[in-house]
């Protein structure tokens, strides 16, 4: 890695899907990344097209166990780490219900490594990677971020620690943070291979193999589906704000049922998967839209992609 008059950004859970789309912006806007991830879920072709350049530096690391030893010879070689954005995560919300304590360690933990870097080493900037899991079953719509938070599962509840840590070690510790609770994230490299993944991944898969859709439910719930590049925007644009402690949703504002959602992706397809219904999920959330002024105000960010733009390039 050369270069070194760069800024060097840190990206936990960089070989993920958000995580590898945004350390593709970074790269492209001057920066010079250094990846952190365990690859428990990413991958290293989610890189590949920076495999030979100087720019991207990629260490093995579980965040959940400290990640000073793994910047240590890195920072030897290039000097400090300027910016951290902390995806890094176990981001299975039914994983985090059935091993609660995996996600503290990883989800709540990692975020503590995260800061306590940040606090001894003068990082400038911490953006973290929170989700509309830590409002549970809000009724106002769009959600605004200052609601009162009632997560309803680990995932949103180690969620929710990771942000009030980060509010800590702000003004305790002068580290400035952003995060960022990013609504329904979609886009290429979106892995449909787990029945947990996001819904639209699993759809396309599935459509454009002419298999059937699974409904859960009657279809009617709704989700504010945000495409990858405009969350990125978002982490680009927090990555620059000189304010702290500033908590935005990352949505559309918009909402589309998951039944509308299906025809529209087996449409996309030009095939014709059959759309059946499974009974509805215990707990699911029935409605979901972000209110998005605070993005758009206090970031300058509006999620432009429209949600068929956004599938044709998900089913590539
Ligand atoms: N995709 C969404 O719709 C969505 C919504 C809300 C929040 N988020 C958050 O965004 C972040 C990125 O999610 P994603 O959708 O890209 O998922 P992803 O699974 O593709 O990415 C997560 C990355 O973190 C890595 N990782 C997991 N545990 C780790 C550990 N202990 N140490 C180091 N690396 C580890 C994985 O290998 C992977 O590369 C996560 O924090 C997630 O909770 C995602």
């Amino acid at each position: 890695m050369t270069a070194p008059s760069l800024p060097l950004v840190v990206v936990t859970g960089g070989a993920g899907f958000i995580g590898s789309h945004t350390v593709d912006r970074l790269i492209e806007s001057g920066h010079r990344v250094v990846v952190l991830d365990n690859f428990s879920t990413g991958k290293r072709a989610n890189l590949a097209r920076w495999a030979t350049d100087d720019r991207l530096r990629i260490e093995v690391c579980d965040v959940s166990h400290g990640i000073f030893a793994a910047l240590a010879p890195v920072t030897a070689a290039l000097g400090p780490v300027e910016r951290i954005v902390h995806l890094a995560a176990q981001v299975s919300v039914v994983h985090s219900v059935a091993n609660p304590l995996v996600d503290m360690q990883v989800n709540y933990g990692g975020t503590l490594h995260v800061l306590e870097y940040a606090r001894a080493t003068g990082v400038k900037k911490v953006v973290f990677a929170s989700s509309a899991a830590v409002y549970g079953d809000v009724t106002e719509m769009p959600v605004p971020e200052d609601i009162k938070c009632a997560p309803v599962s680990p995932y949103g509840i180690d969620k929710l620690a990771s942000e009030l840590a980060l509010d800590y070690y702000a003004v305790v510790h002068a580290v400035p943070a952003t995060w960022l609770r990013f609504f329904n994230v979609f886009g290429p490299r979106q892995d449909p291979s787990s029945p947990y993944s996001g819904v639209i991944s699993i759809f396309s898969d599935r459509a454009r193999a002419g298999k059937g859709l699974t409904i859960f439910g009657d279809g009617g719930q709704t989700r504010d589906f945000v495409y990858v590049g405009d969350v990125v925007s978002a982490i680009a644009a927090a990555l620059r704000d000189g304010n702290s402690r500033v908590v935005a949703n990352v949505g559309t504002g918009r909402e589309i049922s998951v039944l509308e959602l299906a025809r529209t992706i087996v449409e996309l397809c030009a095939g014709s998967s059959a759309i059946t219904h499974a009974p509805a999920r215990a707990g699911e959330i029935l409605k979901s839209r972000a209110r998005v002024d605070r993005l758009r105000d206090v970031l300058g960010v509006v999620a432009t992609t429209s949600l068929v733009d956004g599938l044709r390039a998900t089913l590539g």
